[in-house]
């Protein structure tokens, strides 16, 4: 009876661990938080933007980047100086910016469950605000073996902020290796 007992809380036990490592190495390299993968770490890309307005006010000058890419705090910064936006003026009525503000700082990438915005958060540490996605150290990684022709110099690209002048499925969130086209070079070799 007691031993019974014992291998059946053993079974139960190790069933629980194997239901904790197949949570822990559902996605080969994401480390994101438990939490996050539990609210949905497996969902891949970034959410789209679905807000009519972020999409007008924020997109009109580049591609609308989405708010799963930097942390609220980077949003906070960037909203608070639209004046100087990249030198550029981008400021807006204070009703639309704060509408966009609030769009913004509910979907940062810090309450995302979505893998890149995963993988982005893990990349920053605590006291980084970044105010380009450009420039977070993920971002880097991922983009390190494109050379100066590609990027700088290409006429179509011009610009590492320009996504969706390679990634084809930006406007959807989506930034797989299978559905890059570097304009004048191509489809990106895969390489792992
Ligand atoms: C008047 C034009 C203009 C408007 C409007 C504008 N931007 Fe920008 N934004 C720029 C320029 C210019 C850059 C720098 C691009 C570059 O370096 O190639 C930039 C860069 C950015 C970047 C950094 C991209 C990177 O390299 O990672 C983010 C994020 C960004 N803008 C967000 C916003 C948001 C949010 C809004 C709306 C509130 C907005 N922008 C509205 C002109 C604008
Ligand atoms: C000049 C073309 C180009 C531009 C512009 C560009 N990327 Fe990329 N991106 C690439 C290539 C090529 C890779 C694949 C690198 C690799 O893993 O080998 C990549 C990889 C990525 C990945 C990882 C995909 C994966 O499957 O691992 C993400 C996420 C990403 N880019 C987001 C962005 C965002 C966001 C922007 C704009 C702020 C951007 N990229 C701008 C070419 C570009």
């Amino acid at each position: 009876m007691k031993r019974k007992l014992l291998t059946t809380s053993l079974l139960i036990l190790s069933t629980a661990m194997l239901g904790m490592s197949s949570v822990a190495f559902a996605d080969d390299d994401d480390n994101g938080s438990i939490l996050n993968r539990w609210l949905g770490g497996n969902k891949p890309g970034v959410a789209p933007v679905n807000n009519p307005q972020y999409l007008e006010e924020c997109g009109g000058c580049h591609f609308p980047y989405q708010p799963g890419l930097l942390p609220a705090r980077s949003w906070h910064k960037m909203m608070d100086s639209l004046d100087n936006h990249f030198g550029e003026n981008a400021e807006l009525p204070a009703e639309d910016a704060q509408l966009i503000k609030d769009y913004l700082l509910k979907n940062s990438a810090d309450k995302s469950g979505y893998k890149r915005s995963v993988k982005i958060m893990k990349s920053l540490r605590s006291d980084d605000v970044p105010l380009r996605i450009s420039n977070t150290p993920y971002f880097i990684k991922k983009h390190d073996e494109l050379t100066t022709n590609m990027v700088l110099n290409n006429p179509k690209v011009g610009s590492f902020s320009n996504c969706n002048a390679c990634h084809t499925q930006a406007a959807k969130g989506s930034f797989s290796e299978r559905e890059i086209l570097i304009p004048n070079f191509g489809a990106w070799e895969e390489d792992d």
